[in-house]
């Protein structure tokens, strides 16, 4: 048997990043993990889909360059070639994964974990035929695709014609038509990739709008301009069957066909804790994911549950922050997870970033609030470097106490300036506060401090 300080299952954002700070901390750490180190965010996630997206925004930049005075001769996209800098982005971040946990001294165990059980030597943990313990035990499990009971849905994902966010991002040509089911962050991203590359993209979707829980005003202009690029909708709609060539949908009563070379199958995910041996140590589950405090401690003491596997937020980011706060309160610090400031981007073009309370959310905690619209034309920024689409940020502010609640925007850049809002709310601040801060200029951010002059 092999003991260690912390065992830590999973090597995803939230494992990796556990590893490091508790080595970081002193501690001593065995991380395991099934696949490759980086999980789903840097492997099939994340990181893969920001790189393809990244290549079709230079190539629509190509196409559509006459506004500023660009015109390219004969543009091509070049597919392979795409998917191939992908994966040498995604080796290059894996290898600087891998050699950070090296650098901590991180023991990495290349496979599936078992917990056993809790002996005196701590949690004991079954993998690549040996037994581990650990004095304290993280799970980092991930999440998996959900796959909804649609009938054909098996068979057609067996025959590759159903995919899902692992098998679309290493397609060998672009589909001539492809249809999403789920209008959620990954049907969006992949329906504004594809069709930019050339698809004629559907999204099926069963709610009335598009992007979940986001900003409905926001989720609906990001539907004009998906429309504008070809995107076609289906809101409102269930899938009733998933055949060769077609997916068959019932909507306002009618049944429809959306024809397809490729089907996307991207309607959310569900935490991994099957064959984890959860039981074996007693961790508390609800409806399929680990319950955790907000010291991400489990109801077994000693045992914590980071990032998507707790079913909070599914977000490499959060999880990232979890780790920390599970080390930290292993090593006996002063820490705990705060959800109110969690920024969420969608990474489509434009971007949709929000952090904090929408009216709907904030009116739902009975909290009365002043919601502030401002077009992004605001900004000369965006003027200058856009061909007159609409962009929008709302702010939402609390009436009584003039505090900043939640920021929305529709906007190029949105994703690399939303963090500053973020920490507009995590610290509380109010709007004349806000209003004594310089940002620079020209920038699209501007917007946000313009808004704050409208209340
Ligand atoms: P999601 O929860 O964002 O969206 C799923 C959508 O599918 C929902 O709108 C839902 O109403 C719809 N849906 C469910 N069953 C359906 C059915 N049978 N027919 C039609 N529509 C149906 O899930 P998604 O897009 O799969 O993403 C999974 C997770 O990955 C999310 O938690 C997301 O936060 C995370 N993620 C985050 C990204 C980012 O931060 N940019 C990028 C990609 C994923």
């Amino acid at each position: 048997m092999k003991g260690f300080d912390v065992l830590i299952i999973g090597g995803g954002p939230g494992g990796y990043c556990a590893a490091g700070r508790a080595a970081a901390g002193g501690l001593n750490v065995a991380l395991f993990e099934a696949r490759a180190l980086g999980g789903v965010c840097l492997n099939e996630g994340c990181i893969p889909s920001k790189t393809l997206l990244h290549a079709a925004k230079y190539y629509d930049h190509a196409l559509h360059g006459e506004t500023f005075g660009v015109t390219v001769a004969e543009v091509t996209y070049d597919h392979a070639k795409v998917v191939a800098r992908k994966d040498q982005v995604v080796k290059t971040l894996v290898a600087g994964v891998t050699s950070k946990m090296k650098s901590h001294n991180v023991t990495v165990i290349t496979s599936h974990a078992q917990i056993t059980g809790k002996d005196s030597a701590g949690f004991t943990v079954a993998a690549a035929g040996e037994t581990y313990a650990g004095k304290q035990l993280i799970i980092a499990t991930g999440s998996a695709p959900s796959i909804p009971p649609i009938p054909g849905v098996g068979e057609e994902m067996a025959d590759g014609f159903v995919l899902t966010n692992r098998e679309i991002l290493d397609l060998k040509e672009i589909p001539d038509q492809l249809t999403v089911i789920g209008g959620g962050v990954i049907g969006l991203e992949m329906a504004a990739y594809f069709q930019t590359v050339g698809s004629q993209v559907t999204v099926i979707e069963a709610l009335e709008k598009i992007a979940g829980p986001t900003d409905g005003e926001l989720s609906a202009l990001l539907q004009k301009e998906l429309e504008k690029k070809g995107v076609r909708f289906a809101l409102d709609a269930i899938v009733t069957e998933i055949s060769d060539g077609k997916v068959t949908y019932q909507q306002g009563g009618q049944s429809f066909e959306a024809k397809a070379d490729k089907v996307l199958l991207s309607t959310g995910r569900r935490p991994m804790i099957e064959g984890l041996g959860l039981e074996s140590i007693g961790v508390y589950v609800d409806r399929g994911a680990v319950v955790t405090d907000n010291h991400l401690r489990t109801n077994v003491p000693g045992v914590y549950a980071i990032g998507d596997v707790n079913g909070k937020w599914m977000l490499a980011h959060t999880a990232y922050r979890e780790a920390e706060v599970a080390v930290n309160h292993i090593l006996g610090r002063r820490d705990y997870m705060r959800y109110s400031a969690v920024p969420s981007v969608i990474y489509t073009s434009p971007e949709v970033a929000c952090v904090g309370d929408t009216e709907e959310t904030a009116t739902a905690r009975g909290i009365a609030v002043e919601v502030v619209r401002v077009s992004t034309l605001y900004s000369g920024r965006y003027v200058a470097e856009t061909q007159g689409e609409d962009g929008l940020c709302k702010l939402i502010i609390e009436k009584k106490t003039k505090k900043l609640l939640g920021v929305h925007m529709l906007s190029p850049y949105a994703s690399e300036l939303i963090y500053g809002a973020a920490l507009m709310l995590e610290l509380r601040l109010d709007i004349d506060e806000i209003k004594e801060l310089i940002f620079p200029h020209p920038t699209v951010g501007e917007v946000i401090r313009e808004g704050l002059f409208m209340v």
